[in-house]
């Protein structure tokens, strides 16, 4: 028998994504809102498929269930923009998800032991492998909801009181230098995390909190689109293609007072709180405005196990170096987990954000997009060089 806990876990963060669908309708299940987001009810099928393939295909032996739809789930086997077509209306979908978690639940809680031998549940690996699959599905969903009302936006939402600029807070913690541990621990950790390593850092100092949305609109003020200086080559190449001018999920109403979008909507913009829906190039020109530059990884991983940093968990936070595999790094449980990624043209992320669930918020936990993505909760906290 598996851990109760984590079967409970399984259990509601299933229930969570379902939630996000089974009050929509046909239409909005199968709508594509953003060219790099696969329609909702997708994400449902896909995670209930994934689940499914691992427990009832590949530890039991039977794909009767998965292998006619693997097409369809498989992300390497279908475009985004062909999903919706292929998938069924949702009260089907939803039925047909409801049946396989039911066979899945009845693998788990039987404990018979060919199921229980086998390697990928050892500690429970397995289970804690789908739970944080279906987390990361989760937030990609609420960017899904989210795109879907910055659509119907009206830009007419009432400010009553204006985000105001402020200049960056210059409050930065000094890390010492010196050889520091990084990467996370079986069972929890994804295979970019593994095996866990020894890193030298130089000295440095990190920004106590994220730029805040009154500090993002202070950049914005001050030129941070317009001034090339403040951009990489490429991030400008990116800029002058299809010109920016606030964060993705950023509106302006007819005061000319900006208002957020959330997945149920306008709201008002607390100015304190971490600026979010910035790609990689719009956060390295930031940080630059601000004095400073993107961390990489392991001074965020360092940083975040002394302890010093405040506000983690509201906005992912961009690094400033690729998604690169760790030295040892094996790929598990399967390759295109983390490998095709590490391509250069992906950037890490750490820390979380308002929808990241607890089973992925560690410090070791790397997340990873493309350097023009900016639908995603992502926003920046800049570090500044310091003599030894
Ligand atoms: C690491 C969040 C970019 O959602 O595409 C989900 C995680 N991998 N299913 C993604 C993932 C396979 C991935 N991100
Ligand atoms: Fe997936």
């Amino acid at each position: 028998m598996s851990d109760p806990n984590l079967l409970n876990e399984l259990r509601l963060a299933r229930e969570l994504v379902t939630a996000l669908v089974d009050t929509l309708d046909d239409t909005v299940s199968c709508t594509q809102y953003h060219p790099d987001l696969s329609p909702i009810g997708w994400h449902l099928g896909h995670c209930t498929w994934t689940e499914s393939y691992w427990l009832q295909a590949t530890v039991g032996g039977d794909d009767r269930h998965t292998q006619p739809v693997e097409a369809l789930y498989t992300p390497s086997a279908t475009p985004k923009a062909e999903r919706g077509a292929r998938l069924p209306p949702l009260d089907a979908l939803l039925q047909w998800t409801a049946g396989l978690q039911a066979i899945n639940d009845e693998l788990l809680e039987s404990g018979s032991p060919p199921l229980l031998d086998h390697p990928l549940m050892q500690d429970d690996y397995l289970l804690h492998f789908l739970i944080q699959h279906y987390s990361q599905h989760y937030e990609t969903m609420l960017m899904i909801l989210t795109q879907r009302a910055c659509r119907a936006d009206d830009g007419t939402f009432p400010v009553k009181d204006p985000l105001h600029p402020r200049r960056p807070d210059p409050t930065a913690l000094a890390v010492q230098p010196g050889h520091y541990r990084v990467g996370g621990t079986a069972p929890i950790a994804y295979d970019n995390e593994l095996p866990p390593q020894q890193v030298t850092l130089g000295p440095f100092s990190i920004a106590s909190r994220p730029v805040s949305n009154s500090e993002y609109l202070a950049f914005m003020q001050d030129g941070g689109y317009r001034r090339a200086e403040l951009w990489s080559e490429s991030g400008w190449h990116w800029q002058q293609q299809q010109v920016h001018e606030q964060p993705d999920h950023w509106r302006r109403n007819a005061d000319d007072h900006w208002y957020g979008i959330a997945a149920r909507g306008a709201y008002v913009l607390a100015g304190d709180a971490p600026v979010s829906g910035l790609s990689y190039h719009e956060a390295e020109a930031c940080a630059r405005w601000a004095g400073g530059r993107l961390p990489h990884e392991h001074q965020w991983e360092v940083a975040c196990r002394l302890r010093l940093l405040e506000d983690t968990g509201r906005a992912w936070e961009w690094c400033g170096n690729s998604f690169y595999p760790y030295a040892g790094y094996r790929a598990f449980p399967y390759e295109d987990y983390s490998q095709p990624w590490f391509d250069d043209n992906h950037y890490s992320l750490r820390g979380g954000s308002l929808h990241t669930r607890p089973s992925i918020r560690r410090a070791s936990f790397r997340n990873f997009y493309q350097p023009d993505k900016r639908h995603i909760f992502a926003g920046l906290r800049p570090v500044y060089d310091t003599q030894a």
